[in-house]
């Protein structure tokens, strides 16, 4: 799995690149199998949805389920992983993100490398964040939505919200940009939304301002993401986070051989 050069520059130009249909219908299914059957195992690493008993987010399913294992070290993920980040990449954190029919919540405005700095004194943003969409994503279930090349734009805010949600877990709302910044990021920017159909896979930088709607429409919106982070970056916090959330192994990861 090589990317064109083009591919490269629209990364480094907009903070995003979308892959369409790097896996199969079968594969898709088997990863929303092992993801239902990962989200009926409690535990910290399940966060529900506000006053419901709706699955929000699963963290870590690589831990518990091969599929998972096998997908952060697939060569169509790593290969893209290691030509716009660097060849030594580690897993910083692994989630899935359900966004259920009728009801799953937005994700508010926010750039992911202010969470990581904030919680686990990240050093640097030297990671890259790897989407699967497990549905297809459309403008009815929530799809997320990117500030194309605002990532340049470096950090736009420094503190997390008194009253956050979570001591854990970063909640994008505890990191949330204001109405103003938005609407200033929006007229310089614009915004796009990722519409794509499943087994499609995006790439994003970790200072990209991004978020989502609410989902109310029947359909699902499950979202695999992988961040892997550059192994010179480690987290320099003497209190790390649990390893559900914030993965402990730097070792770097090699793709699997097979062309899978
Ligand atoms: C989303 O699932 O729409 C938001 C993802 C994220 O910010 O991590
Ligand atoms: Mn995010």
């Amino acid at each position: 799995m090589r990317l064109s050069s083009d591919q490269m520059y629209q990364y480094e130009r907009d903070g995003f690149l979308v892959l369409e249909n790097l896996f199969s219908v079968a594969e898709v299914e088997a990863l929303r199998a092992a993801f239902e059957a990962d989200a009926r195992v409690p535990g910290p690493q399940r966060v529900l949805e506000d006053g419901s008993d709706r699955v929000r987010a699963v963290y870590a399913s690589h831990e518990r389920r091969p599929e998972f294992a096998e997908l952060i070290r697939t060569p169509r993920l790593l290969g893209p992983v290691r030509a716009l980040l660097s060849e030594s990449v580690y897993l910083y954190q692994m989630k899935i993100n359900a966004k259920p029919p009728f009801g799953g919540d937005k994700w508010g405005w926010h750039q992911d490398y202010l969470a990581w700095q904030l919680a686990d004194q990240l050093p640097a943003p030297k990671l890259i964040n790897v989407t699967v969409l497990l549905d297809e994503a459309t403008e009815f279930n929530g799809p997320l939505i990117m500030v194309p090349g605002s990532h340049a734009d470096g950090l736009l805010r420094e503190d997390r919200a008194d009253d956050h949600r979570s001591e854990q877990h970063l909640d994008p709302d505890d990191i949330a940009l204001g109405q103003e910044e938005l609407a200033a990021l929006a007229a310089k920017h614009g915004f796009h939304s990722i519409k794509a159909p499943a087994g499609s896979v995006v790439f994003f930088h970790p200072e990209i301002v991004h978020g989502s709607a609410p989902n109310m429409s029947p359909f699902p919106r499950r979202l695999f993401i992988a961040t892997y982070n550059a192994t010179d970056n480690v987290p320099l916090t003497p209190n790390p986070r649990p390893r559900y959330l914030v993965g402990r192994d730097v070792t770097p990861l090699e793709p699997l051989e097979a062309a899978r």
